[in-house]
């Protein structure tokens, strides 16, 4: 390749690599990609991204590739990357083993024979430190001057997809935290387990979206919006949600408007996990024939994450005990399920939960008989607040 072509197809590769990295808003995803990234543009044989956390002042790695999944952790002015992130300048060096800053414990745990290294600073747009970037063993000679410049420019273009992720991340555990408390707050005059029942929810539909081989991103909405699907019975009187034992038929049409409720108080949210979450709370009644409630929506018709979470839904509650009715045998549930496949569950997801029902198993077995008491939340302090 001519030295302008060469140019070019790394101009290309740039390119890519910011389209690339701006979608990916999972951290763990968009570091490897980084790496990878790195890895065929700097044409380095080992890449690894540092993440500096202030917390314990470490620099961290998950994607140090040829040894998948463990993480190490650097100190902070110790070793080659630790001098970067405390010095904010890049080091390039053609031989590891002649440097006093080199640290040779990792090669002796991994077996590698590290040469040539060049780290670069991550920084975010107001210039803090954020990580470090590191290529080792160039494969064709040593690090040059412009693949200094080429690493940093996509440290650049790392830091803020990068810093991005890291906000999502916070974001969304936060976004999560607020979901239960809320989910729980809603839900606590009614069930004595209201803690497990929700996490059992979650948990059950996230299985089954994986079982039906959702994407991750589907799985993790799933995940999040399903906790509030009953979030409508703070409409409901305690007279019914609370009688300890079977609803007049006017009582359970009163009882049916949780789904209603639970829509009005969702459908307006802007978040989208919000919106999902207002689907599953209008539409987890629903029954895939089409004799469900409140619209009577049949078929495709229902929303699939409501789909899904009604099959979890019936399934705990089903095994879990109510003012109305004792617990149920798990594996008796399981065959309500299986009876009721094509009538009020759509065959597919019935399908996904035979998948992974062993799965589901282990978790309600981890809780059973066991109660949750969320710190912070009492009786006396839900009194006041409805
Ligand atoms: P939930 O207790 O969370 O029950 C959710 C769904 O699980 C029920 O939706 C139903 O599809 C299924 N399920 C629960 N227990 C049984 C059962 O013993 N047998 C069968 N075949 N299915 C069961 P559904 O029926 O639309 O009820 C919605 C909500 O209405 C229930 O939520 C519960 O809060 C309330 N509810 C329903 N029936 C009664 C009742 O007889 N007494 C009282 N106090 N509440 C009831
Ligand atoms: C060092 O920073 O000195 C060693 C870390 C590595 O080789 O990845
Ligand atoms: C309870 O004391 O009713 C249980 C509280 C909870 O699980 O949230
Ligand atoms: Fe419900």
């Amino acid at each position: 390749m001519t030295r302008p072509e060469e140019l070019e197809k790394r101009l290309n590769l740039l390119v890519k690599f910011g389209g690339l990295i701006s979608v990916e808003t999972n951290i763990t995803r968009l570091l490897e990609v980084i790496a990878g990234q790195v890895q065929t543009i700097l044409n380095g044989d080992r890449c690894s991204v540092f993440i500096l956390d202030r917390q314990t002042n470490e620099l961290w790695s998950k994607v140090a590739q040829g040894m998948q999944q463990t993480e190490i952790r650097v100190p902070f002015g110790k070793g080659i990357v630790g001098n970067v992130a405390s010095s904010g300048q890049f080091i390039n060096i053609k031989d590891a083993y002649q440097d006093i800053r080199f640290n040779r414990d990792l090669d002796m745990m991994t077996g590698y024979q590290t040469r040539s290294i060049l780290a670069v600073p991550l920084k975010n747009v107001a210039g803090k430190i954020i990580g470090v970037f590191e290529a080792i063993n160039k494969r064709d000679g040593f690090f040059d001057a412009e693949d200094e410049g080429i690493l940093q420019l996509m440290g650049s273009l790392a830091a803020a997809a990068i810093e991005n992720a890291q906000l999502y991340e916070s974001l969304s555990k936060s976004q999560l935290e607020t979901i239960y408390r809320l989910a729980i707050t809603a839900e606590y005059r009614d069930q004595q387990d209201t803690a497990i029942h929700l996490r059992h929810i979650s948990e059950y539909s996230a299985l089954i979206a994986h079982g039906m081989g959702l994407p991750e991103r589907e799985i993790e909405n799933v995940r999040y919006a399903s906790p509030l699907h009953d979030i409508g019975k703070v409409g409901i009187a305690d007279a019914i949600l609370l009688k300890p034992g079977k609803l007049t038929p006017e009582e359970f049409e009163e009882m049916k408007k949780h789904t209603l409720y639970g829509a009005k108080i969702l459908c307006n949210a802007e978040s989208s996990l919000l919106q999902i979450a207002c689907k599953v709370a209008a539409s987890h009644h629903e029954k895939f024939n089409g004799t469900g409630y409140p619209a009577k929506l049949k078929g495709e018709h229902i929303p699939v994450y409501a789909r899904i979470v009604s099959v979890a839904d019936v399934f705990d509650a089903l095994c879990m005990p109510r003012v109305y009715k004792p617990k149920w045998d798990p594996e008796k549930a399981r065959e309500y399920i299986l009876a009721e496949n094509d009538k009020a569950f759509d065959p597919a997801i019935v399908n996904a939960f035979e998948k992974v029902y062993d799965d589901i198993l282990k978790i309600y077995s981890a809780t059973d008989g066991r109660t949750t008491i969320i710190p912070g939340i009492t009786r006396e302090l839900h009194r006041h607040n409805f």
